[in-house]
Order: structure tokens, then C-alpha cells, then sequence
């Protein structure tokens, strides 16, 4: 069994993607992430609802990717039930959106639940196995607006995480009134952009660390989802009018990153499952990223 953790999976990306991957082959098997069990529950029981035959292939795994205590438990229960098994490979797909106010609250889920996740469960991952980070276009958007020592760093294939710490540390000192982004070379320090610039950038890292696996980040695209549904809804537009995909759409880059040929690691992609730089929006219509 190729076994996978999907994180924020009881709705949205996450939801879709734990359906695609069961769909994709039958030798697939999905721990469904939610960091409420009921929830967790009622999104398996959706699944089961529709294709009964899955019902062996799923478990909820409770997990809230902002938590110590909670990333342990889930680790020691993956431990448990996995014996001398190995998973197959781990998507980091829950996240927040702009609904959260809080800069720290928007890097607990989206940077340092990213980084929690990986580290805890490395070690249960086999060797060729698959890290898949969903992060999004507005990161390498954030750091397009950035000052050129920002850009290096968020670019930077031998980037550090005491660094990535130290940006995240500087712009939560701004947040909190002390000084300003635009002297920082942090733009206009848009909170979620910067959580997930840092994210891309903590994957940089996290590939260079562990040469055995498969690491890269990902944007599912622009997908209607109770994250994007506030600025829908301000918006005075439809769905379709802003472009927006159904939850389907947005597993694309991540199902390739867990099932297609890679051959490098620590690279970001784009929704159409096309490498994509670090440093500035590429548009599915554009040519696929060739540098280095
Ligand atoms: N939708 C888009 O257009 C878009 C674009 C670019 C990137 N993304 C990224 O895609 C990913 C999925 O987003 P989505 O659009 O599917 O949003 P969504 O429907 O709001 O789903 C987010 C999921 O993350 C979970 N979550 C939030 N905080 C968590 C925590 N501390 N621990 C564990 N799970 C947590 C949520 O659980 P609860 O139900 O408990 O809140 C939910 O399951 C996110 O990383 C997002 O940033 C989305």
C-alpha cells in the first residue's frame, strides 16, 4: 500500500486531493488530516458515501499542524499502525487564509506547521518518498515586490532556517509597531504571502537536508474554497467571472508531485504541475521555468 497523509484534508484541496489519490490507484491508502476528529469524520463519511469500496483505504488522522502535542500524537500513532511500513509520501495542505488577522497566527499554520509536519514525520517516510508542500502563487508574488537581499534569500538554494526565522521574527517586530516593511525590504509585508515566501523557501531548505526524498512546494491554482470565499464574496463576481476552479482543479500540481517523474528536488510548481520561479508570478499560460 502506498500510504499518504494529507494535512487540512475534512474539506476544500485537501478533501479533493484524498479522493484523487484513491481514485489514482488502488494501491493507495489516505490518512485524512483534521485537526477536529468530527469533521475529520463526517469528510471520510462523505467519501465512503460516494465510492463504499474506500472505506478500507481511509482513516482520519487527527492533527492540528499548528500544535506540538498534536503533531507528536499524530506521529506516534502513524508509528503504531505503520510497524515496519513506511508512508509513501506527506502533503502539507492545511493552511489559513486572509480571514486570519494575526501575522504569527497565519506562520503558526502556514510556514511553521509546514516545517513541524516535515521534521516529525521524516522519519517515517520511506526513501524515495514524496514531501508535497501546497503553498501558493502569492508567495513568489510576496517576494517579487521585495528589496534585492530579500529576493536572494527567499531565492536561495543553500537558504537557512535560523534565516527564514530571522524574516519571520523581523516582520512579527513590525506587526507589533516597531519600524516598517518597506525599510525592511519586506514590501508592503502582506501577511500571507509572507507565510508562504517562507514556506517555498523552508522547502528549499528541507529538500538540501534530506537528498533521499522527494521535496517541492506547490500552488493548487486559484480554487473556490471556504479559504478564497471571503474575496469572492467582496468581490461582487462570480466564481467563474474571477477564474476561479472547483477543489478538483487545484489537485493537479500535487497529484504530480506525489506520482509523477521528479527529477529534481526542492523545486516550486506551478498549477499546472510546471516548475515555476521563486521570485515572481508565472502564469499557467506561460512557458515552464528553466533556471536554476
Ligand atoms: N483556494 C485557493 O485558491 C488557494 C490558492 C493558493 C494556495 N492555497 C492553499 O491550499 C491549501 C488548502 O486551502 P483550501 O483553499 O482548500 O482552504 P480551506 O477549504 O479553507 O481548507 C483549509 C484546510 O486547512 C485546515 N487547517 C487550517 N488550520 C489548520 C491547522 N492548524 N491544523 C490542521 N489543519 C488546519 C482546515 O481545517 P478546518 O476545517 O478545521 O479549519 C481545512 O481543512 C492551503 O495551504 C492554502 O493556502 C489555496
Amino acid at each position: 500500500m502506498r500510504r499518504i497523509v494529507v494535512t487540512g484534508a475534512n474539506k476544500g484541496i485537501g478533501l479533493a486531493l484524498v479522493s484523487a489519490i484513491l481514485e489514482y490507484a488502488d494501491d493507495t491508502y489516505a490518512y485524512l488530516g483534521s485537526r477536529d476528529a468530527d469533521r475529520g469524520a463526517a469528510a471520510r463519511a462523505s467519501l465512503v458515501a460516494m465510492r463504499p469500496a474506500w472505506a478500507s483505504r481511509i482513516e482520519v488522522l487527527p492533527l492540528d499542524v499548528a500544535d506540538d502535542r498534536s503533531v507528536a500524537d499524530a506521529r506516534a500513532a502513524l508509528e503504531a499502525a505503520l510497524g515496519q511500513d513506511r508512508l509513501y509520501g506527506v502533503v502539507n495542505n492545511a493552511g489559513v487564509g486572509i480571514a486570519v488577522q494575526e501575522l504569527a497566527s497565519m506562520l503558526a499554520v502556514n510556514t511553521h506547521g509546514v516545517r513541524r509536519v516535515c521534521e516529525a514525520f521524516a522519519p517515517l517516510v520511506a526513501d524515495g518518498g514524496r514531501f508535497v508542500n501546497v503553498t501558493s502563487a502569492s508567495g513568489p508574488m510576496f517576494v517579487a515586490k521585495c528589496s534585492d537581499e530579500r529576493k536572494r534569500l527567499f531565492t536561495n538554494p543553500d537558504v537557512q532556517w535560523s534565516q527564514i526565522e530571522a524574516v519571520m521574527e523581523e516582520a512579527l517586530r513590525i506587526a507589533s509597531g516597531h519600524g516598517t516593511y518597506a525599510v525592511a525590504g519586506l514590501a508592503d509585508g502582506e501577511s500571507y504571502g509572507l507565510s508562504k515566501a517562507c514556506a517555498n523557501a523552508f522547502t528549499l531548505a528541507f529538500a538540501r537536508a534530506h537528498p533521499r526524498l522527494h521535496v517541492n512546494a506547490c500552488t493548487p491554482g486559484f480554487i473556490e474554497t471556504d479559504l478564497t470565499r471571503p474575496y469572492l464574496e467582496s468581490s461582487n463576481r462570480t466564481a467563474e467571472e474571477l477564474g476561479m476552479k472547483p477543489p478538483a482543479a487545484g489537485t493537479r500540481a500535487p497529484m504530480h508531485l506525489l506520482f509523477g517523474t521528479l527529477e529534481v528536488n526542492g523545486r516550486y510548481y506551478g498549477s499546472d504541475a510546471r516548475r515555476s520561479p521563486l521570485d515572481r508570478y508565472r502564469s499557467p499560460s506561460d512557458p515552464e521555468y528553466l533556471g536554476p
